[in-house]
């Protein structure tokens, strides 16, 4: 079984406090401890002699640094800005060190949280500076590595939150808290902002209201807003399940029919959705023109009633003629 290496870290200020493989800050605007003792923990017990890593490299000797015999405890007194990085400690022998933990004079690293990741037009969100320990460390706030100041929507109500009131798209961007003591200040990581519009109603466009059997024809779903929409199609009611002739494109903005057939006249409405909301569009009815079978046993008739009358009336001349002839 491997057993961990780990730290203890004793701060001699006063009061003792400390921390296990984690960031260990001092702020030193804060009454600063004046030594603090790193202890190498959980070396196998035949390991008599602890080595010391400082940010990747031996530990070098300094008259500040003292070591107890075994070299597991190290003491670093005075403390010294230059003291701050990443300690580890282990054994040579084993080629083992443990998990770093990280000195740090400077605020920690803070982090924005927002109290909805859902950012809707015309919502109100508040970013807060978070992970900072110490109530005298300043933060500042800014957008697009622009700083942000207290201004019409913008407020900043405690040292840490910033709120943002009624979101508009202009609000969009890529947010960042400073945390600052007088010795230094730490960034957090971006934290993007997108503002999301739930959809409009949206209305359904056809080239032609008219297509021509056997021809193509696209319908598009169109709305004014609406983030990452998707679409759905209806016929006189029923759901349009994509398939080969009943194409989606877009994510079912486009609707494109393939060899259009007399079947697909009807009432066509689409659905524009996303996490916000759905709309439906007002109904559309679409018109197929086609050479119906009706038509053609019309004119069939008129044909061979015309042939007919043509037969009938030549028939008649044909005899009044000889009737007349016969007469003379
Ligand atoms: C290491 O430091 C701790 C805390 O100060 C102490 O209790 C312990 O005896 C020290 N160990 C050695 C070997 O000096
Ligand atoms: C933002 O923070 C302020 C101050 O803590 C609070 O009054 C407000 O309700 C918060 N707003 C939101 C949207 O969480
Ligand atoms: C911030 O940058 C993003 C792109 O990175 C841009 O879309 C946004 O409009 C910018 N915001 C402001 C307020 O300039
Ligand atoms: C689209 O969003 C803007 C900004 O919120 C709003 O002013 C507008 O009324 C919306 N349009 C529709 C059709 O919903
Ligand atoms: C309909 O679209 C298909 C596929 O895009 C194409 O192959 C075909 O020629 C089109 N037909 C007409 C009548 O435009």
């Amino acid at each position: 079984m491997f057993s961990y290496i780990w730290f203890i870290v004793i701060l001699s200020a006063g009061s003792n406090f400390y921390c296990q493989g984690r960031e260990l800050e001092i702020h030193l605007d804060e009454n600063p401890p004046k030594s603090v003792t790193l202890m190498c923990m959980n070396l196998p017990y035949d390991e008599t002699f602890a080595e010391w890593k400082k940010d990747g490299s031996f530990l070098p000797e300094q008259p500040h640094h003292r070591f107890s015999p075994d070299r597991k405890n190290l003491t670093i007194s005075p403390l010294k800005v230059r003291d701050s990085g990443r300690y580890s400690c282990g054994s040579l022998t084993l080629k083992r060190f443990s998990k770093p933990i990280d000195l740090t004079f400077i605020p920690a690293k803070p982090s924005v949280e927002p109290s909805s990741y859902n950012q809707v037009v015309g919502q109100n969100l508040n970013l807060t500076c978070d992970q900072i320990k110490a109530p005298s460390v300043g933060v500042t706030w800014s957008r697009n590595d622009t700083r942000l100041q207290s201004k019409d929507r913008f407020t900043f109500p405690t040292n840490r939150i910033l709120a943002i009131t009624s979101l508009e798209k202009e609000d969009e961007g890529k947010y960042t808290c400073i945390a600052t003591t007088k010795y230094g200040s730490t960034e957090s990581d971006y934290f993007n902002v997108a503002i999301f519009f739930p959809c409009s109603k949206p209305s359904v466009q056809l080239q032609r209201a008219r297509v021509n059997e056997h021809n193509n024809m696209s319908l598009t779903c169109q709305h004014l807003n609406g983030t990452s929409a998707r679409y759905t199609w209806n016929k006189n009611g029923h759901r349009i399940i994509p398939s080969n002739r009943f194409v989606f494109l877009d994510r079912g903005h486009n609707l494109v029919i393939l060899g259009v057939q007399r079947p697909d006249q009807g009432i066509y409405q689409c659905s524009a959705a996303n996490a916000f909301g759905r709309e439906t569009s007002d109904p559309v009815t679409v018109h197929v023109n086609y050479k119906s079978n009706t038509t053609w046993i019309v004119s069939v008739c008129v044909v061979l009633a015309l042939l007919m009358c043509a037969v009938v009336a030549a028939a008649y001349f044909k005899c009044r003629k000889s009737i007349q002839a016969a007469d003379k």
